[in-house]
């Protein structure tokens, strides 16, 4: 049985994230935004959004992502099957705009990610490669070495495996596993470090913010690599969380990873609220306030729980809940909200629970 630690509770708490007095530096009506401060001008670590190519140009994405965000990542844009579609076939064109997108408004840009570790997330090719540990260990550093070379400079840090444990610690099965058995991980972030030492490496995935079996075998991980002289900067806490989330435990599980000296990041950030709802359901004001209070909880559990070096930034995964990934496949848009803006890009209670911890309020 793989370990569960999700949270089962399931009251939703219903807090006010601040006095009604507080409205007034809201700048316009159904907006939590507070007059004077953006998210990168609050924190003195980046904020980041995860983009997808094709909604640059829109409006008011783009212009949202301009005035809150100091670092980009991308949804899919940086993923093998995008990178190298066909074998040695290496296709920049739509990761490359981002990188410019994000050069010319002074933003970071964070790669997300060189490996994930599925094999339903790898191309059909690389899953039918002839070959044996000596034709994939090639592979993994041709690609790696490609992109990273590709992106010296430019990109500033890099997952490089994406969710290679399984809830109980062990390696997930995937055809870099059976290739060339564990040390595929560490291989990754090494060839990862000689294609650009400047930039920092993380092992990115969901779940370990809950402190258990998942998060220990990762920091065994990076002492290996440590042991071994391999570079392994930091964990990226996925962190696509839920209302009902307790924000102490989560504290604990950046304590241990700060501990070890690693970076923080968290990378994906979102508080679903669909928990025992139907497919649809309306954003009252209730929920959102929670989901405020939540963010605002969330992120006092990154800064108290995360000295400021080790503070890589935190990530929203998407702008307005409408982009979200969970909203992909539902006609409505209302399947869920996450992230930190309305569908008309208003500022949500979830932007300003976050502000708020920046600001100590
Ligand atoms: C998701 C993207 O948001 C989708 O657009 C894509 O279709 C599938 O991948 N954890 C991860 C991300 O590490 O790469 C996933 O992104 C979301 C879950």
């Amino acid at each position: 049985m793989e370990e569960d630690l999700a949270p089962q509770e399931t009251t939703e708490k219903t807090q006010t994230v601040v006095s009604a007095s507080d409205l007034d530096e809201t700048a316009e009506k159904g907006s939590y935004h507070l007059k004077g401060y953006t998210l990168k001008g609050v924190f003195d670590f980046p904020i980041g959004a995860a983009v997808v190519y094709e909604r640059l140009k829109n409006e008011p994405y783009s212009s949202t992502l301009k005035r809150e965000f100091s670092r980009l990542s991308s949804e899919s844009n940086f993923k093998f099957h995008m990178l190298q579609p066909k074998e040695n076939e290496f296709v920049f064109t739509k990761a490359d705009e981002i990188v410019n997108f994000a050069q010319q408004n002074k933003m970071q840009v964070h790669g997300h990610t060189l490996i994930w570790a599925l094999d339903g997330m790898t191309p059909d090719w690389v899953l039918n490669y002839k070959g044996g540990a000596k034709e994939f260990d090639q592979l993994l550093k041709n690609h790696i070495y490609t992109v990273v070379k590709h992106f010296k400079g430019k990109v500033t840090s890099w997952d490089v495996v994406n969710e290679a444990l399984t809830p109980n610690g062990t390696y997930v099965d995937n055809i870099w596993l059976r290739k060339l058995g564990e040390g595929y991980l560490l291989k990754a972030f090494q060839y990862a470090s000689e294609a650009d030492p400047k930039a920092k490496l993380f092992a990115n995935d969901y779940s370990q913010e809950y402190g258990g079996k998942k998060l220990k075998k990762y920091l065994k991980i990076a002492d290996e690599a440590r042991a071994k002289g391999i570079r392994f900067d930091g964990l990226g806490f996925q962190m696509h969380t839920v209302l009902r989330v307790d924000a102490n435990m989560v504290q604990k599980s950046f304590e241990m990873t700060a501990a070890k000296g690693l970076l923080v990041h968290i990378s994906e950030m979102d508080v679903a609220l669909r928990y025992q709802k139907p497919s649809t359901f309306d954003l009252t004001d209730s929920l959102s306030r929670a989901q405020g209070a939540k963010y605002k909880e969330l992120v006092y559990a990154y800064l108290n729980g995360v000295p400021k070096h080790l503070r890589f930034g935190i990530t929203t995964w998407g702008v307005a809940d409408k982009d979200s990934y969970f909203n992909r496949n539902y006609v409505n848009s209302n399947h869920d909200y996450p992230l930190l803006f309305s569908k008309d890009y208003k500022a949500k209670w979830a932007y300003r629970g976050f502000i708020e911890a920046g600001l100590g309020r």
